[in-house]
């Protein structure tokens, strides 16, 4: 029961699917393995404002048309047409690549899970890794293919692998512009996991599934929370842990702590160690 989103004006590069609660944002120029141009760029973060407020939206899945997630940066309408322009027009053009792939999923309210179906090179591992989890089919191909044509990873991807790859392997790969499978990159946690290709909507729609069953407010928080601490000391996380908790808590419409407790320790009627809370209102 997936209803395609309509955009005015309408899009051209990103397909949007809803299907109960999920997005399912897909890169769409397959003929062009997904490379992101600048049009593309412009129409997902056009895709990621309207679904960040549409109530029915409560989990982004971003994957790609066809056999590729993404073949990275576009070589010719974002690197090559570029190269006349003067600095401030580049810059201009550039602000919607780093707008999308990674502020605004970084600090995306709804949780997010890229859906590597295939090919992912160079700049897509800057929204793979922005996105909260990531999920890759076996068989997909991965490479920091950038060392492979004269550039180093910039475009953020650098500080993204780092973020999330040990320092041998991000060294490894970006040195050698060498490729590797969803298998190598679950084992590196580059992704979360690899599943065959075959099962690898299905597996991401159960993990969509299981977000979109929790409170929102209680999930934007925790999130949030895992990011920022990472470059905090101790005490100014404790600190903002406190405050981060208290203003959940007060934001929560439903009032899930509060639920959370008397239905475990009053109703016995369920054990926050193997689920969640029955969420009412
Ligand atoms: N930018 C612009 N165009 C790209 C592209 C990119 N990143 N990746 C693929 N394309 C285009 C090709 O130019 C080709 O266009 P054409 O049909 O007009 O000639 C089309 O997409 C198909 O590409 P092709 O190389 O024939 O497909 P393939 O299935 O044989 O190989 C890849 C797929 C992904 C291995 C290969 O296209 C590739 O190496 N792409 C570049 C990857 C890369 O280094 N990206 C880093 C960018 S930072």
């Amino acid at each position: 029961t997936s209803e395609a989103l309509v955009f005015q004006p309408p899009l051209a590069n990103v397909l949007v699917e809803l299907d109960e609660g999920i997005a399912w944002v897909t890169l769409n120029r397959p003929s062009k393995r997904n490379a992101m141009s600048p049009a593309l760029n412009d129409e997902m973060v056009r895709v990621l404002d309207a679904l960040e407020i549409d109530e029915r939206v409560g989990v982004v899945v971003l994957t790609g048309a066809g056999d590729s997630f993404s073949a990275g940066m576009d070589l010719k309408e974002f690197f090559r047409d570029l190269d006349h322009l003067p600095y401030h027009q580049k810059i201009r053009i550039k602000r919607s690549a780093w707008q999308w792939q990674w502020k605004m999923l970084l600090n995306y309210p709804k949780p997010t899970i890229a859906m590597v179906n295939g090919w992912c090179f160079g700049g897509a591992f800057t929204p793979l890794v922005a996105c909260d989890l990531a999920i890759a089919a076996d068989e997909a191909q991965f490479g920091l293919s950038e060392i492979n044509w004269g550039i180093l990873p910039g475009g953020q991807v650098t500080k993204a692998i780092t973020a999330v790859m040990s320092h041998r392997d991000a060294m490894y790969y970006a040195m050698t512009g060498k490729t590797f499978d969803g298998r190598k990159a679950a084992e590196m946690r580059l992704v979360n996991e690899s599943v065959p290709l075959s099962n690898l909507k299905a597996h991401t729609r159960e993990l969509a599934v299981l977000l979109r069953g929790k409170n929102p407010t209680v999930m934007r928080g925790t999130k949030m929370a895992v990011r920022m601490v990472q470059e905090m000391s101790w005490d100014v996380s404790d600190d903002y842990l406190m405050a981060k908790s208290a203003q959940s808590q007060f934001l929560d419409p439903e009032g899930g702590r509060s639920q959370g407790l008397t239905q475990f320790l009053d109703d016995k009627s369920y054990r926050p160690g193997l689920s969640g809370y029955k969420r009412q209102g």
